[in-house]
């Protein structure tokens, strides 16, 4: 099994590098199989249930890295001992309150990344879609970034291989965002423990490498946005409050029971049974939150009218279309790419009126991180 300290370098790095540049662009990703819920007693960000997501393809990141060599004599001194020097600019201007965040990161990464003091790095970034829509641009925003400090980490060990470059980049994504991890690689994203999926594992999300009908291929996803105001409670809080929840221990093992009820349901592709676990999921994490003290509620009433909507359309017409959630009142519409024109008709005659301002953003499976 692949330990923590398989990603720290154990020998110097044999090139030697002034300065360069490296830009990225990582995906937003949306869960069917919901994280929610840390193991806190395992180190940063384990999660306590495994997850499987779709990646997204149009809902992305995209991040530069440009680094150069720092003066070390005069930039690290004793009472400053390692100073992650960087400049962060979000659409070409500088952004201050983004800069804790990835100060955090930096600190989290450091020791798997003895690099990082040796640079000072000027970081920009932005997102394909709109900065208040109220999708979290965490997961895409971490994995670009991972992956910048992965080509550097390359340019600086060059023969280091594939598979642990972009190993390396989930892990390090994932002590950014947990969900980030499930950003780096792949259509189908597991992190998290579970028993038969070969190589899965809590530090890294891994491409789901069972056998995958041709009905996901090109799957949709049309992301309502309800409300793209900031939301109440972040995850991070939420995620703690799965600590002592009465409910967190049955949880986390139906977690595991859908992952693997949805291994046979890829292959075969019984999207009747998809729909199933897939509304579950969304509707669980939501009565996790309902249920955790303090109690708090993220869905809106708009929220709850397109759910409606969608069972409405659904039993009516028998077109395979469904609905999940995030940790918010956005509602990620999914269906298979055949049935797309009436599902667009659809959201445009009956659920665009629950949209703030009629927005919503046409999305569909990805395949994860693109170095541009
Ligand atoms: C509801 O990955 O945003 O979207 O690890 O604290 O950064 P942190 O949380 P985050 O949680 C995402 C939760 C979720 C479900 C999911 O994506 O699996």
């Amino acid at each position: 099994m692949t330990t923590t300290n398989a990603f720290i370098p154990t020998s110097a790095y044999t090139h030697n590098i002034e300065k360069g540049i490296f830009q990225w662009s990582a995906p937003s990703n949306i869960a069917l199989v919901k994280y929610w819920g840390k193991r806190d007693d395992l180190g940063h960000q384990i999660p306590a249930n495994p997850s499987i997501s779709f990646t997204l393809n149009n809902c992305k990141t995209i991040t530069s890295v440009a680094f150069e060599k720092k003066d070390l004599s005069t930039s690290i001194n004793e009472t400053n001992p390692i100073d992650y020097s960087f400049d962060l600019l979000f659409e070409g201007q500088p952004k201050e309150e983004f800069k804790p965040k990835i100060q955090k990161f930096l600190e989290r990464i450091a020791p798997f990344m003895p690099f990082l003091k040796d640079y000072h790095f000027t970081i920009n970034t932005q997102n394909t879609f709109p900065h208040s829509s109220g999708i979290a641009s965490s997961a895409s925003g971490m994995a670009a970034l991972a992956m910048n400090f992965m080509s550097i980490e390359k340019a600086l060990n060059p023969e280091m291989t594939e598979d642990y470059f972009y190993q390396k980049a989930s892990f390090l994504a994932r002590l950014g965002s947990g969900s980030a991890c499930r950003s780096v690689k792949g259509n189908l994203v597991v992190w998290g423990n579970q028993a038969n999926i070969e190589g899965s594992s809590n530090l890294f999300g891994v491409p789901f490498s069972g056998k995958v009908h041709s009905v996901f291929e090109n799957y949709q996803d049309t992301i309502l946005l309800v409300d793209k105001g900031e939301k109440q409670v972040s995850s991070t809080v939420g995620h703690d409050l799965m600590h002592n929840h009465p409910f967190a221990a049955r949880r986390f093992e139906q977690a595991h029971e859908n992952i693997d009820q949805l291994i046979p349901i890829f292959e075969n592709g019984d999207l009747e049974a998809f729909i199933k676990i897939v509304e579950s999921e969304a509707l669980t994490l939501h009565a996790m939150m309902m249920t955790s003290m303090p109690y708090f509620i993220l869905m809106k009433p708009n929220t709850l009218q397109i759910i409606n909507a969608i069972w409405k359309f659904r039993a009516a017409t028998k077109i395979p279309v469904c609905f999940t959630l995030d940790a918010g009142a956005n509602v990620h519409v999914l269906y298979p790419e055949n049935v797309k024109e009436s599902v667009l008709q659809f959201i445009q005659s009956e659920l665009v009126g629950y949209c703030q301002n009629g927005q919503y953003l046409c999305d569909q499976i990805g395949f994860g991180a693109a170095t541009l």
